[in-house]
């Protein structure tokens, strides 16, 4: 392996993911490809000795899933993902300023109870990518997404806006400033208020919100499956700009059959702890999508 040739290749990064690694007790490795060919991807994995893999690639580039599975004997379609953006600059132009019944404040510490509580009522039967992967089907996502949206909290460049109904805590929104980019990274509402249009006005308010505290665009991603998100940005403005599967690659501690000869070579070559390797990989911050 080269000097420096692990974290980012063009086309393909990859990026340790410590959290996810923790979690699972693994090494898990994300690859982001944009573009590439099945021979260079399959490289970067190798230099990158993962136990897990979690590959995401963009949706034009389906030839490459195919070509995994022929590659890699446990492989496992995690998800479809949809992103959506929205030119606030545009929008607002035409559309007036929205007001809602709603209280809206900003995610404090003291808020963490009522927040946990509703994190785990809302996603209580939600499936992400994990789902799909038979060794983490059993794990229990819940206090992954309260750590996180705990996170949004206590992040300088992340927001959580909470939505009350009465003093209930009924829906929140949380999402990550980069310069006049905001991505937004997750949302609920609580069962006993959902399909009553709490999200669709949590829509329209983060994009008042966010337009007077200086952003631009909003960048958000949704499962292709979650269709109430769908809907409700479609009609709000937002326009689909991206999709990405999500892979899960399955390798060393379960495979038994090396799936190419470089495999082979590349555990022969592994040492116990192989520290400066590991080093050179870039990390990931959390992204539980
Ligand atoms: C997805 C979610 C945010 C929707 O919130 P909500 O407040 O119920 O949504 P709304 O009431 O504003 O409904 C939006 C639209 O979707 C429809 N809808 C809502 N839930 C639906 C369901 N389960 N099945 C079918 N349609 C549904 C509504 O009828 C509405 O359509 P309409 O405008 O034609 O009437 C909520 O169900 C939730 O928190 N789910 C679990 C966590 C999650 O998926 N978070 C989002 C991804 S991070």
């Amino acid at each position: 392996m080269k000097s420096g040739s692990t974290s980012k290749k063009p086309g393909i990064t990859a990026l340790l993911s410590p959290e996810e690694s923790n979690r699972f007790n693994k090494r898990v490795v994300r690859f982001i490809v944009t573009e590439a060919t099945i021979g260079r991807l399959k490289k970067q994995i190798e230099l990158n000795y993962p136990d897990l893999a979690i590959i995401r690639i963009q949706s034009h580039n389906v030839h490459l899933v195919n070509e995994l599975y022929s590659s890699f004997p446990e492989v496992f379609f995690g998800d479809c993902i949809v992103e959506y953006r929205i030119d606030l600059e545009k929008i607002f132009d035409t559309e007036k300023y929205f007001s809602t019944d709603l209280d809206i404040f900003i995610g404090e510490e003291n808020h963490f109870g009522e927040l946990d509580q509703l994190v785990s009522e809302a996603f209580s039967n939600y499936e992400n990518h994990y789902s799909h992967n038979p060794v983490l089907k059993e794990f229990d996502l819940i206090p992954v997404y309260q750590e996180w949206v705990r996170s949004s909290v206590t992040s300088e460049d992340k927001i959580c806006l909470l939505f009350f109904s009465n003093e209930v805590l009924c829906g929140f929104f949380t999402a990550e400033r980069s310069g006049s980019i905001f991505r937004g990274l997750l949302a609920g509402v609580a069962p006993q208020h959902q399909r009553s249009g709490v999200f669709r006005q949590i829509i329209r308010s983060v994009k008042s919100i966010f337009r007077e505290n200086g952003a631009t665009e909003i960048v958000t991603n949704v499962l292709l499956e979650n269709l109430p998100v769908h809907k409700v940005l479609q009609n709000e403005g937002f326009l689909i700009s991206n999709s990405f599967f999500t892979i899960h690659l399955n390798l060393r501690t379960s495979h038994s059959r090396p799936p190419s000869r470089r495999w082979a070579k590349t555990f022969k070559a592994l040492t116990p702890s192989p520290t400066r390797r590991r080093s050179r990989l870039a990390e990931t911050t959390e992204n539980i999508y």
